[in-house]
């Protein structure tokens, strides 16, 4: 089964063709086009310049994704969108693509959970996908949470930020430290030569039973650093991305571990923007490794948004004969998982 797969909850437009058989997901052809430059004068994003955005790329993105592929539309077996959660004029531009293309296609449509999305990412172009159950740590922009994954649509959430996501604190720290946006990989660029115990921030762990997150104090904390000394510069400032990227790393890795433990969970998967990060992807590994849980690691482009992802999740509910009705709307709340 070929599956065209559109994904704009946010600042990204992404297209992908996906093959998916029994036994393995191959991606082939992916495209995804940044917004960064739209939005980097603001600092973050604005919801209005990128719905517009997306209604400019997401005609020319399907076209080109079909020709590397070298595919045309009536080649494609099923269409799959993200509905939610997310930025609701943003998600109705990629919503409104995937139903005009299965409509006239006359195939199969079905809306995919953006951040059920980011776990699946695991299961693409590999022979042996990682297999539920398993511990998913789900760290973006919008979202960090915890899920058990007792099986793939059966989502357990064992604990969720009580304020900002890993994503946003890394972004709002940069906006702080004066880096640009996108804030993650400033700061892991600017942390490189830094030492990470320069200044003091707290790891927010709330309660030792729960495995909630909370990131609102470390922003804080870095505030009344910068309020204080001014916004750094040169080695300084390599300080701050260190110390600032080793806080919040280090409450990821913990809480995830803690949680496998707790459930008994024989691997961990990562996923999301955040998962992109080289010392979270190591020190995660590492830590786990002592407790005998396994982690497993997207490639870097599959963790930040794209939509082979979103092909991923929607192929074994297409192969179980699912699908969505074409007056399925957007969502922009949606949790994956009950508690
Ligand atoms: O999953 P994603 O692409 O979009 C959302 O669904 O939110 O995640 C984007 C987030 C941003 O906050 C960005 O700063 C963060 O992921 N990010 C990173 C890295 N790459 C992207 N954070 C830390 N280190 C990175 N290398
Ligand atoms: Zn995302």
């Amino acid at each position: 089964m070929k599956i065209l797969a559109i994904e704009s909850s946010c600042d990204d437009s992404a297209v992908a063709i996906v093959d998916a058989t029994e036994r393995r997901l191959s991606i082939r052809a992916s495209r995804v086009h940044s917004q960064n430059v739209l939005h980097a004068p603001f600092g973050g994003v604005v919801p209005e310049i990128a719905s517009r955005s997306h209604v400019e790329m997401m005609t020319p993105l399907v076209r080109d994704t079909l020709s590397d592929a070298g595919a045309t539309l009536a080649n494609i077996d099923a269409f799959a969108v993200t509905y939610g959660p997310g930025l609701v004029g943003s998600l109705l531009v990629g919503l409104q693509t995937a139903k005009a293309l299965a409509y006239a296609a006359k195939k199969p449509f079905i809306g995919v959970h953006h951040l059920e999305g980011h776990i699946a990412a695991i299961t693409l172009d590999r022979d042996d996908p990682p297999a539920p159950p398993f511990l998913a740590l789900v760290a973006s922009g919008g979202h960090t949470a915890l899920y058990f994954v007792r099986a793939w649509g059966d989502y357990e959430t064992v604990g969720q930020t009580r304020d900002d996501a890993a994503g946003e604190a890394f972004d709002k720290g940069a906006k702080l430290l004066g880096l640009g946006y996108p804030g993650g990989p400033a700061i892991e660029r600017a942390a490189v030569s830094g030492n990470d115990a320069a200044i003091a921030l707290p790891r927010a762990l709330p309660a030792r039973d729960s495995f909630d997150f909370s990131f609102s104090g470390l922003k804080t904390a870095l505030w009344q650093h910068v309020q204080k000394h001014g916004v750094p510069t040169g080695a300084a400032l390599a300080d701050a991305a260190a110390s600032l990227e080793a806080a919040i790393v280090d409450a990821l890795v913990k809480k995830t571990v803690t949680a496998a433990r707790r459930k008994n969970a024989p691997r961990s998967v990562l996923a999301g923007g955040v998962a992109a990060n080289t010392r979270l992807r190591a020190l995660l590994t590492r830590t786990a490794a002592a407790y005998a849980i396994a982690v497993e690691l997207p490639p870097k482009p599959l963790c930040t948004d794209n939509a082979a992802m979103i092909a991923a999740a929607a192929a074994p509910r297409l192969a179980a004969g699912e699908s969505s009705p074409l007056d399925l709307n957007a969502v922009p709340t949606l949790p994956l998982g009950s508690r």
